[in-house]
């Protein structure tokens, strides 16, 4: 099995009943598990929830190849332009499957790829610096956006458009642009059909941090020649192991029953995803965003308050050995940790007899660095073990398009099922909502309600006072 996930760590058996989960626990689960996978296969059904199905959705892939067969025959950049879900899992694609150091590599041993930028932020510095770094009359932009109205992302659109279309002149600039999107709803939509740009569909059913295997996370991938048909082959074998009907072969089940319970029963209201892999580390951060947004809700389905949610805190093993470890392993024992390992790295790196004269040290000698990480995994997963901190492994044969396929795939069906224990709706987002409004009023948006927001804000600044600063 080229995924596996190893949950003895977090068993009451290793780190004791207080603070591990009891297999007795995880049984008496079984019946809601039942529920709602029955929940979740009627909303599949119904058309309710499209990501169950993306890994066999072959017009994607189909669409996301034909179009980066033309930004790799006819430029030197790809620009992608999106925040949230319409970056991270494009960047997590990048991180694990691309060579780490691709940008600063000649073309030809970028296979044919272009220099790959993401920008998930409306950073001033960071977006006018890459319109000045880049050359633009060889740049492809792709805009994404599951709305077209996210405020970010249309604020980088309009920046570089303007910019472009002083490098390449009015009538050629929209040669350098294509959207992401809805089908059918939204601006972005709008103006691609307007401007005449490619487009590429984003299915209606599936939500903003729900789209890695979409156009949003396969296209990218085609322009950089990563194979989209291989995320989905490793998405969709992933898809079928987690059908299974007994939540102790079923590996989205089980992730979200012991987290579920680790944090309703065993006060583990943090969960840290630390892989021991740079390559996956994007991982850890498309996940945070997975499972922050999709659980953190005020209100059951029932409309009852309830303030649920594990905090996701992305680490890297080994560097946050040096950071964080310290505090897993004596801090407050509320967490439970997700490590990734990987068996087969695609670089060997052997340590050599180099400098005999550090006696101290030559015990690293003759191995390859591949050992010392994995060694280091095991190493904390042990010590955070004896501290009796649970922790669960996903372990992966090697890092492969398939095997992140599958761990997007099981990541996102561990959300919606840990949102069904929750109780909760773990597609929606109100809680964003607010802070949206807000931010449209500040920048002086003329809807009727922009006006009251502003001396709502107004008032709350009084109320806060500007002198409380020092
Ligand atoms: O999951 C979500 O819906 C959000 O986090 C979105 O991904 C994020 O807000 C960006 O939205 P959009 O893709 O509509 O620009």
């Amino acid at each position: 099995m080229a995924i596996r996930l190893f949950y003895g760590n977090a068993l009451a058996e290793s780190v004791g009943a207080e603070h591990g989960v009891a297999r007795a626990e995880i049984d008496g689960l079984k019946p809601r598990a039942k529920g709602i996978r029955a929940a979740l296969k009627k909303m599949r059904a119904n058309g309710e929830i499209g990501f169950y199905d993306l890994p066999y959705d072959r017009q994607g892939a189909a669409a996301s190849k034909k179009l980066a067969k033309h930004v790799r025959q006819g430029f030197e950049n790809f620009v992608l332009l999106g925040i949230g879900g319409s970056a991270l899992g494009p960047i997590c694609v990048h991180t694990a499957l691309a060579h780490p150091y691709h940008n600063l590599l000649d073309k030809k041993a970028r296979q044919g790829a272009p220099r790959m930028f993401f920008l998930d932020n409306a950073d001033p510095e960071w977006v006018g610096r890459l319109a000045e770094a880049v050359d633009l009359k060889k740049t492809f932009f792709s805009v994404v956006s599951k709305s077209g109205s996210t405020p970010e992302t249309l604020a980088q659109l309009m920046v570089f458009h303007q910019a472009a279309a002083k490098a390449v002149g009015a009538r050629s600039v929209d040669r350098h642009f294509a959207a992401t999107t809805d089908p059918v709803a939204g601006p972005l939509r709008a103006l691609a059909v307007q401007r005449g740009w490619p487009a590429l569909d984003l299915p209606a059913n599936v939500g903003g941090r729900f789209t890695a295997l979409t156009t949003v996370g396969l296209f990218p991938a085609a322009v950089e020649g990563i194979a989209p048909e291989k995320l989905l082959a490793g998405a969709a074998a992933m898809e079928k192991r987690c059908r299974a009907e007994d939540l102790w072969k079923n590996p989205a089940e089980l992730f979200a029953a012991i987290h579920f319970l680790a944090d309703k029963r065993k006060g583990k209201m943090i969960a840290v995803m630390m892989p021991y892999s740079s390559a996956l580390r994007d991982l850890a951060d498309w996940q945070r965003q997975l499972w922050a947004e999709s659980l953190g809700k005020a209100k059951a389905l029932s409309g009852a308050g309830v303030h649920v949610g594990q905090t996701p805190v992305k680490a890297l093993g080994a560097t946050d050995q040096h950071s964080q470890v310290q505090l897993y392993a004596e801090g407050p024992n509320n967490k439970i940790f997700t490590f990734i390992s990987v068996n087969r790295f695609r670089r060997v790196c052997p340590i050599p007899r180099s400098l005999p004269e550090i006696g101290e040290l030559n015990y690293l000698a003759g191995h390859d660095m591949g050992k010392l990480l994995n060694e280091e995994l095991n190493a904390t997963e042990f010590a955070l073990g004896k501290a009796k901190r649970p922790s669960v492994r996903f372990q992966l044969d090697a890092i492969t398009p398939e095997n992140l396929g599958g761990m997007f795939f099981v990541l996102e069906a561990a959300t919606a099922v840990a949102g069904g224990l929750y109780n909760i709706d773990p597609f929606d987002q109100p809680g964003v909502e607010e802070g949206k409004r807000a931010t449209a009023a500040l920048m002086g948006r003329k809807r009727p309600e922009d006006a009251a927001k502003r001396v709502e804000i107004a008032a709350s600044r009084k109320k806060v006072g500007t002198k409380n600063a020092v």
